[in-house]
């Protein structure tokens, strides 16, 4: 028999965001953890670069956050700016206290002068100032494992692997304003077996959704899956056009796409072309510093201009201790590839990095359902704009969690557990005997969404893309009510959803602006400044 678990606060999610939220709650709730893989398997784990925070006496708040706002290119909202930059160091104090080891300047090299406390700050595009926190080149890393250790180690978390959610469930009250969730269907992914957890609030931290594209340099899990299961649940969703493409992933034609840091460049690094000549300073005066659309869609364009596959990430002019002593993960990864770091240029190429927008919340990260939360790059908070400022996303991810920790905390006490959720209803479904479609599906659709929906876009290929996405979302709603769930499916049918979400906003969006380039509308329209794309689902979703 499925089993169907209660618990106070459900964390979809195990992140930077979840295993922050369950640990800020943990002394006064019971809480759930779901991950769909290993705890670790999400995005926090990959990130690199590090944390954006004003920790140095000659920075300033208002700098961090003139930068944000100019980075986001006319869509941030200065409120939420305002809210993350405010909390960033003590966000990091927090961090600190549970384990989190930064790098310090006695660690690293004892020669820059942008030092406070003892740490070491670098630098990353469009931040006027040293000020990512980090540890070594493997920060998510390091935030992950102690926040799993403190997590593992409470007596309030139970912590749920290789589960997740297929839909959230809600009182169905019919009036909207009375309307919650009350908890989800999760898949028990290593049984096959749909459970129910009840809860009296419930947390999406899923992190976002690049793996809809065929590059990206995100692990796989990040399909979107909290994007897709809020606006079927009836969340809107805002400015779902601005996909984020790092400018520099290893290209490899045999190893899968991984990042190589833009704190490189902060600390030096030069893009060249094939010939050797840098290019970047054609672009923008910042050069390798600029914002990271703009460096994203300058390698794609002389990518196109040269017909070459790559161009080159150089930072051999620097001593290869300084080298091996910043990134030494990204230093043995390429060296086991072939690449030596401190001898030669690296081929690099844009991948798919990083979901600006996502599901609406306020601050305390409320969205439109009545005890759901969302938090960290499942999100749109108003915090990225148009493009995300690099580091800014961790930040984020601490800082949401304590928001709506705080809140959640103070209306729980007024919340009941609500009554049974009727069981997974499996009773007009077989197993499937065409795996094939979804792995088809699955090709169609990243290749496409790259082809059609990447770096530079026009309106043409934007509509070829959405009729795709429509037979797509046919084929796939015929396929999930016919077949049992496995995890490939709902995967795939969280990506259509997201992809289309993405190509409607980004035929909205009738002008080029941030991460969103279309050579349609080339220009930036003035009157957009501030404008939101804001998608409001239809109808309420049913339940299979
Ligand atoms: O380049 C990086 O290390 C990525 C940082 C980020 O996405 O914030």
């Amino acid at each position: 028999m499925p089993e169907n678990h209660v618990f106070d606060v459900l964390v979809i999610g195990s992140g930077a965001s979840g295993l922050s939220l369950a640990l800020r709650v943990a002394s006064r709730a019971k809480v759930a953890v779901l991950s769909k893989n290993k705890l670790s398997s999400g995005s926090t784990s990959w990130a690199q670069g590090g944390i954006a925070a004003v920790l140095h006496n000659r920075d300033t708040m208002e700098s961090h956050i003139e930068d944000t706002m100019n980075a986001g290119a006319g869509l941030c909202h200065r409120d939420a700016v305002s809210f993350m930059v405010e909390r960033g160091p003590a966000a990091i104090n927090w961090l600190t206290e549970q384990g989190v080891h930064f790098t310090t300047r006695e660690e690293i090299d004892g020669r820059d002068s942008f030092v406070e406390k003892e740490y070491h700050l670098t630098q990353e595009g469009g931040h006027s100032f040293r000020r990512v926190i980090h540890a070594a080149d493997a920060t998510g890393k390091a935030i992950q494992s102690s926040l799993e250790d403190k997590a593992r180690a409470h007596p309030n978390i139970t912590l749920f692997e290789n589960h997740m959610a297929v839909d959230l469930v809600s009182n169905k009250n019919p009036d909207p304003k009375k309307r919650k969730c009350i908890g989800a269907y999760v898949l028990d992914t290593r049984h096959g077996r749909v459970e129910t957890f009840r809860a009296k609030m419930t947390v999406l931290a899923t992190g976002g959704a690049s793996r809809v594209y065929l590059y990206t340099s995100n692990p796989d899990g990040s399909t979107g899956d909290g994007i897709a299961l809020a606006w079927r649940f009836g969340c809107r969703v805002a400015n779902m056009e601005f996909n984020q493409f790092h400018p520099t992933c290893l290209y490899h034609p045999e190893a899968r796409t991984f990042l190589l840091t833009e704190a490189l460049r902060g600390e030096g690094a030069y893009l060249r072309l094939p010939n050797g000549r840098r290019f970047m300073d054609k672009f923008d005066p910042r050069a390798e510093l600029a914002p990271r659309d703009i460096v994203a869609r300058a390698i794609d364009h002389e990518m196109k201009r040269l017909g070459s596959q790559s161009v080159f990430l150089d930072i051999t002019h620097k001593e290869p201790a300084f080298i091996k002593g910043h990134f030494p993960t990204i230093y043995e990864r390429c060296l086991k590839l072939g690449y030596d770091l401190t001898k030669e240029p690296i081929p690099v190429v844009p991948a798919a990095h990083y979901t600006c927008g996502g599901v609406m919340t306020d601050l305390h990260g409320r969205t439109d359902v009545n005890n759901l939360y969302a938090i960290g790059e499942v999100t749109h908070t108003g915090l990225h704009g148009a493009n995300r400022m690099a580091s800014n996303s961790l930040l984020e991810c601490v800082v949401m969690a304590e928001a709506a920790a705080n809140d959640l905390l103070s209306r729980l006490g007024q919340e009941k557990i609500s009554g049974d959720i009727k069981p997974w209803d499996e009773s007009r479904v077989t197993d499937s005997d065409e795996e094939v479609v979804v792995t088809h599906n699955w090709d169609e659709l990243r290749h496409f969404m790259w082809d059609y929906v990447g770096i530079v876009r026009t309106t043409r290929r934007l509509q070829r893309a959405a009729r795709r996405i429509d037979m797509l979302s046919g084929e796939i709603r015929e396929y999930y009510s016919s077949f049992r769930v496995t995890p490939d499916l709902l995967e795939l049918r969280n990506l259509v959803t997201v992809a289309d979400l993405i190509v409607r906003s980004a035929l909205r969006r009738q002008e080029s602006r941030g991460l969103h380039y279309t050579l349609d509308f080339p220009e930036t329209d003035p009157t957009m400044d501030g404008v939101d794309t804001i998608l409001k689902p239809a109808r309420r979703p049913v339940a299979r």
